[in-house]
């Protein structure tokens, strides 16, 4: 049975990916989620299939050598799939440091643990292991207005943010051991993810958790920012097909061929919530577009971006099956079936932190 070592597997992206993964393989293959549950990660995430044989869940910061290189003595991980990083740009303006270590120096950490354990006595490593590195086209840089314009994986690198800088930044490491000791590994950047389980730091579930409570929804700058957005489904399904039947050493772009305005996405969701919030609902009455606040610009707001996933389609066969109306409706309906968990997602810490990221906005 193959031993996947999942990195923070409790937040978003990687809650999804083991989901994905439980109903894909079901018992023929073990999943361990290795995760520090900062305040992005939740165990809620998982509940469903916390009590299954072939799942288990190591709380540990993947800066901690000892902790991860302790995973890999005790069990044959056969592959690693790195979700684990601080992942929102916003707090990456604020706070930059936590990135660098995270993003940085817990890569550094969990390339070497894993090379520590597969690599052989002659230097090459023991058949079948792979490491895949979760990542992001906001390495990229920023793309202008005209839409004839993609990233590909020849893109040449150019991060803004501390958040893109510091997962560039990785990336390089991950080519780094793939170039001086054929470590055996793929990258995949993808696009803007929305679905079930986002944090509601992000613009999809913070616009839908806001018009739901009738309160303003915070538009940065002109509000015509372009972002790819991909169902997260769609991603975890990438990242299985890339790790199976990618060419080790690749690059993979993933993207979502949906890129929209942000204002777009905005109206899009009012749209939808008043189709299908039922007749009668008081919240129906104050969901509208006077909700709709434009705020001070994020600083360094990159303005577009936008994936051509060729590569993937023609080596792999991957596309991206979710029709945003499909995808945002399968969300909203998440959101509306799961209320408890936005309300503890968003009582304590998330109060202040709205409060003062949006003071001044
Ligand atoms: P997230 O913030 O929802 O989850 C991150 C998880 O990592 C959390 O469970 C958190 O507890 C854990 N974590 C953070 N620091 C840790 C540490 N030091 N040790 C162990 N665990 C730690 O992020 P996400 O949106 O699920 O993103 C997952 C990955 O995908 C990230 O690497 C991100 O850069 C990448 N990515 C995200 C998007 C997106 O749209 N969200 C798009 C492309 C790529
Ligand atoms: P976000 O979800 O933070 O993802 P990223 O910055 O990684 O692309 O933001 C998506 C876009 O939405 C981005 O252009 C910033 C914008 N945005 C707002 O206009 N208002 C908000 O409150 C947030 C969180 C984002």
């Amino acid at each position: 049975m193959r031993t996947y070592l999942v990195t923070g597997g409790a937040g978003f992206i990687g809650s999804n990916y083991i989901h994905y993964m439980f109903k894909k393989y079901d018992n023929d293959i073990r999943i361990i989620n290795v995760d520090k549950l900062t305040y992005a990660g939740n165990l809620e995430n998982l509940k469903d299939i916390e009590n299954r044989d072939n799942y288990t869940f190591v709380r540990a910061d993947i800066c901690d050598k000892e902790a991860i290189m302790k995973i890999f003595e005790e069990n044959d991980i056969d592959r690693v799939v790195h979700f684990a990083a601080e992942s929102h740009v916003d707090r990456s303006i604020k706070n930059p440091e936590v990135f660098v270590q995270t993003n940085v120096l817990g890569t550094a950490v969990m390339l070497n643990c894993a090379k520590a354990a597969w690599e052989l006595p002659d230097g090459t490593f023991k058949e079948g292991k792979k490491f895949l590195h979760v990542s992001t086209d906001e390495v990229y840089g920023s793309l202008p207005d005209d839409d004839s314009a993609f990233f590909y994986e020849t893109t040449p690198y150019d991060p803004h943010s501390p958040y893109s800088a510091s997962k560039a930044s990785s990336d390089f490491l991950v080519k780094a051991y793939m170039d001086t000791y054929k470590f055996p590994a793929n990258i995949t950047n993808c696009s803007n993810n929305y679905g079930p389980y986002q944090f509601p730091e992000k613009l999809i579930p913070l616009i839908i958790n806001n018009a739901l409570n009738g309160k303003k929804l915070p538009v940065y700058g002109d509000g015509k920012n372009v972002r790819d957005w991909l169902f997260v489904e769609d991603h975890a399904k990438a990242i299985d097909m890339v790790q199976e039947q990618g060419r080790l050493f690749e690059t993979y772009n993933v993207g979502g061929h949906n890129e929209k305005q942000n204002i777009e996405i905005i109206n899009i969701i009012l749209d939808t919530l008043q189709e299908m919030l039922p007749e009668g609902d008081p919240r129906k009455e104050h969901i509208n577009k006077d909700l709709i606040t434009y705020v001070e610009d994020r600083k360094g707001h990159d303005r577009r971006y936008a994936i051509a996933p060729d590569k993937i389609k023609a080596e792999i066969g991957w596309y991206p099956e979710t029709m945003f109306k499909e995808g945002i409706k399968k969300t909203i309906a998440w959101f509306f079936e799961h209320e408890d968990w936005m309300k503890n997602v968003t009582s304590g810490d998330y109060q202040k932190y709205y409060e003062d990221m949006y003071k001044n906005r």
